[in-house]
């Protein structure tokens, strides 16, 4: 694995230390996934996906939750191709499941300001779900998260692999790295 990955206008750097290994998600996982199918039981909530970052977590997750779930997937752009937060944000893809009355549970890669979520939350709470919670696999330290449901409080470093990008690139990598810009 080379941590070498360059293109016109990407931010100079490699992949760096090794945060979370691709064990510590799974075991993680299964223990969210377990208290999920507690919390729910009774009830087929509808995962809400947030697109591109969440794609590894959504399906692990999935599979980690012992009740009928739905699936779905929203798009949201936020950040462009820089590792800052423009404080931008914008619906890319929408839901095709109407979500009135469902018990939603929106599964995040990373909370970081915390505004992409707020922004979804208040967007979706709009359309009168029953209920609606978050599930976020990493929570910035500092970040202002209302998640019910977290998997990692990580510090407020840029981090990539398990699907969070750097301008596209790293989302394969199977556990999260620490990004290293140059010096
Ligand atoms: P927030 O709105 O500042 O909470 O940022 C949320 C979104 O920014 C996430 O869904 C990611 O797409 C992206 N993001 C924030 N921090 C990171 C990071 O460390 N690595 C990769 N993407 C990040």
């Amino acid at each position: 694995m080379s941590g070498e990955r360059t293109a016109p206008g990407l931010p100079a750097g490699r992949i760096g230390k090794e945060l979370i290994t691709a064990d510590e998600i799974t075991a993680r996982t299964a223990e969210l996934g377990d208290r999920i199918t507690a919390d729910y039981q009774g009830r087929r909530p509808l995962l809400v996906g947030v697109l591109k970052g969440a794609v590894m977590f959504m399906s692990d997750l999935a599979r980690a939750i012992r009740i009928p779930v739905e699936i779905d997937f929203m798009a949201v752009s936020s950040y462009g191709e820089s590792t800052q937060s423009s404080g931008v944000v914008r619906i890319v893809k929408d839901l095709e499941t109407d979500i009135r009355d469902r018990h939603v549970l929106i599964v995040e890669d990373i909370v970081d300001s915390g505004l992409t979520l707020r922004y979804l939350c208040e967007l979706l709470t709009a359309r009168q779900p029953a209920s609606i919670e978050i599930c976020a696999l990493l929570v910035k330290d500092g970040a202002q998260a209302d998640a019910r449901y977290v998997g990692f409080p990580i510090p407020p470093d840029f981090v990539i692999g398990y699907g969070l990008d750097l301008a596209e690139l790293y989302r394969e990598l199977p556990s999260i790295h620490v990004f290293e810009p140059d010096a």
